[in-house]
């Protein structure tokens, strides 16, 4: 590692002995008692790794940048799995350690040690976490890298990156405060009160101002300020970025998750003139396109896998040969309306998960009984078959696998095996 490299982790380290984030919570007990699982948790959505496997615990899991409480989180939900976590503060280690024991929690090791260094564990995972960590790091090609050498072939990597569109105006703001001094290191709590508010009086044409819905409440307390405004190594990505950073780390997409942020069919250029060139581009320069008209993600979730895993351990692709087999699965995070055009039955869903709220789908009466049946038990073949569906009849089979496919790329279904 270069000098300017080890500079870049040690000011990391010392913002997260500091200010550890996510805020740190004393006890899981609301986490447990309200069924929340951690983001791409196995224990909900193991599908989304191994499509064509039967649902296990029976995993080696690595959560690199463990933060404050997410392997505590996994864990608790998937206790036949081995998890190991690593990061590089002592206080979210620590704090990490508090939980377990709390909670006796007792399928997680701990190691402060930094992501690029994962080698020394001398392990291999099923499936590694890396969840708002790369963005921080001095060369995430290098971190991503050995992440992808510390996975099994059949692996899998759930990532989070900042988004580099929805964040622009974060950055500025993060180089009008480096530029007046205030480091995550110096700032008093007087200095945060400043900076709220330079915040509350942006002008409205500012680029913050402008998407300041989408952060929330994301800004009450000093760790959120700080992780958001002071953070000395932070980098946004566009999808074309990711997907740079995939094929330099030898590691390809397999999932994007909250497709509907970027398939250009879920937004109001579905119904446009251009959409009949966008159509025509390759999913990856949709995806690119899709983003690039709402231009305000804060972030991109998606799952990717070496180079070498077989296509067809993780391709669940409604078109495909073997299609009436496939099972759909509902997210468990949708939200279903009747629809006020009609009293014919037809549904209104769109998904809590969704940044957006003009992602929406809309399901008259014919798609809404289909709708229904779907349990993440029946194939495809059994549902049409409870609808009075022909399996010979072309014309139905081409509505489902459109239908279907509609469901999936507004993340309201995906397709097990
Ligand atoms: C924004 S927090 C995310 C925590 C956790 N992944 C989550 O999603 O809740 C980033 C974490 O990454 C850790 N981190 C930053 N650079 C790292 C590195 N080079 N190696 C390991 N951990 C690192 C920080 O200490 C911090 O705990």
């Amino acid at each position: 590692m270069n000098p300017d490299d080890r500079n870049i982790i040690t000011l990391v380290k010392q913002q997260y002995e500091r200010f550890p984030y996510p805020v740190a919570i004393e006890s899981l007990e609301q986490f447990i008692s309200s069924g929340a699982r951690q983001g791409g948790c196995p224990s909900l959505c193991f599908h989304w790794y191994w499509p064509y496997r039967a649902k296990t615990d029976d995993l080696d899991i690595l959560i690199a940048g463990c933060g404050t409480s997410q392997a505590a989180k996994i864990a608790v939900n998937v206790p036949g799995a081995r998890v190991t976590a690593i990061d590089i503060s002592e206080r979210s280690i620590e704090h990490t350690r508090m939980l377990l024991r709390k909670h006796g929690i007792t399928n997680v090791e701990l190691h402060l040690l930094p992501v690029e260094q994962v080698a020394s564990l001398k392990k291999r995972f099923d499936l590694i976490f890396a969840t708002g960590v790369l963005h921080h790091l001095a060369d995430p090609v290098v971190g991503m890298t050995e992440l992808r050498r510390a996975l099994r072939t059949d692996g899998s990597i759930y990532v989070m990156l900042y988004g580099k569109y929805g964040r622009d105006g974060v950055y500025y703001l993060q180089e009008l405060i480096r530029r007046v001094g205030l480091t995550a290191m110096n700032a008093t709590s007087d200095d945060l009160d400043a900076i709220v508010s330079l915040i509350n009086h942006l002008p409205r044409y500012h680029s913050f101002s402008a998407k300041r819905e989408f952060f929330g409440d994301n800004m009450q307390v000093a760790e959120e300020l700080v992780d958001l405004f002071l953070h000395p190594q932070d980098r946004g990505y566009s999808i074309p970025d990711i997907y740079d950073l995939l094929a330099r780390c030898g590691l390809k997409m397999q999932r994007v998750l909250l497709r509907a942020h970027y398939d250009p069919r879920c937004s109001a250029l579905r119904d446009m003139k251009l959409y009949q060139r966008v159509r025509k581009l390759p999913l990856p320069d949709q995806f690119a396109v899709g983003e690039l008209f709402r231009a305000a993600s804060l972030m991109h979730f998606f799952i990717a896998c070496p180079n070498e895993r077989a296509d067809d351990t993780y391709i669940t692709d409604i078109q495909c040969d073997h299609w009436r087999e496939l099972i759909p699965v509902r997210h468990p995070m949708i939200d279903i309306k009747p629809s006020h055009a009609s009293n014919t039955g037809a549904q209104i869903l769109s998904s809590p998960q969704h940044q957006f709220p003009d992602i929406q789908y809309s399901l008259p009466g014919r798609e809404s009984a289909f709708f229904r049946r779907i349990n993440g038990e029946r194939s495809v073949g059994e549902i049409m078959t409870t609808v009075g569906l022909g399996a010979s009849d072309d014309s139905a089979a081409q509505w489902v696998r459109n239908f279907l496919e509609d469901l999936d790329a507004h993340d309201f279904i995906w397709l097990r095996g």
